[in-house]
């Protein structure tokens, strides 16, 4: 875990990074860095390639060029489980969980990968893989406590709230003590009282865990309420990147946003 403690240094580098699919450059010279222990949002209409984005720090898409470093390590050559290895977590715009596991079975597959026990001993439940279960599901409990989920450790994840799955995903996530997280919609579907919850919990994060956030989210309340720094797409362009404040008097952000009528618009919320 040594690597981890200097999490806090970390730092995303996103260099003119473009993926094209048949037709579609869906991420057209992209660039701007997280800073340390920073909450730092990409914003954009449908389509704008926000999840792509995500796919390619993650390692699932490998970009036509450009390149995503890491605390100096190029992302863009490794395979996803290498990303991971390195502390970069994810959750994912749907949601994603073993509905008949409990919540804590379901954080214990976070903690997988920090796991030394070999599968037979595993198996086995030998003296030593059964110290290091303990180790972990005190972890796990701790980072459910943290998310308000310590009452509900128990209880199979598919009979929680929305908001309560949404919860655990992100201890999921937290359960690998990552060096970076990036959460994709994190309030998409809840309720302004879920979603200012949900903005207290990200800035906790990043204040209490130090752990940098990348944020992709609809919710533009919520978005200029905790990001140190926007990045605004637009059909795969980066078309402004700037404080909140900076993003919201930005006259090509607005003329984006006025000539889309879903739902998006900055201050709107949705
Ligand atoms: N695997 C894929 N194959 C082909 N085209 C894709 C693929 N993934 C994304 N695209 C296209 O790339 C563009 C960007 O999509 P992306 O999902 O990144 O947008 P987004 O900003 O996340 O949108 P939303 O707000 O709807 O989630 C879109 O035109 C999309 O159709
Ligand atoms: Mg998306």
């Amino acid at each position: 875990m040594s690597a981890r403690s200097t999490a806090a240094a970390a730092e995303l580098v996103v260099d003119a990074v473009t993926v094209r699919f048949a037709g579609v450059t869906a991420l057209d010279g992209v660039s701007f860095t997280v800073g340390t222990a920073a909450i730092h949002a990409v914003i954009g209409p449908n389509g704008a390639g926000k999840s792509t984005l995500f796919n390619v720090v993650s390692g699932a898409y490998r970009p036509a060029s450009g390149s995503v470093r890491f605390r100096g390590a190029d992302l863009t050559r490794l395979r996803p489980h290498r990303i991971a290895g390195l502390g970069v977590a994810r959750t994912f715009q749907n949601i994603a969980l073993l509905a008949s596991e409990s919540v804590e079975e379901n954080l214990m597959i976070g903690r997988h990968r920090l796991t030394r026990t070999g599968f037979v001993a595993a198996a086995l439940r030998t003296p030593p893989a059964r110290r290091e279960d303990r180790r972990h599901r005190v972890r796990a409990r701790e980072i459910a406590g943290f998310l308000g989920l310590g009452g509900k450790l128990d209880i199979a994840a598919g009979e929680l709230s929305y908001g309560d799955q949404k919860r655990v995903e992100i201890a999921r996530a937290l359960c690998v003590e990552p060096a970076l997280l990036l959460l994709d919609e994190p309030a998409a579907g809840m309720n302004a009282h879920e979603t200012a919850a949900m903005g207290r919990l990200i800035r906790d994060i990043r204040d209490d865990l130090q752990i940098p956030v990348l944020l992709v989210e609809h919710d533009m309340g919520l978005v200029m309420g905790i990001a140190d720094r926007v990045t605004v797409l637009d059909f795969g362009r980066r078309l402004a990147d700037g404080t909140p404040a900076e993003i919201q008097h930005d006259p090509a952000v607005q003329d984006a946003y006025l000539g889309t009528d879903d739902s998006d618009s900055p201050g709107e919320g949705s």
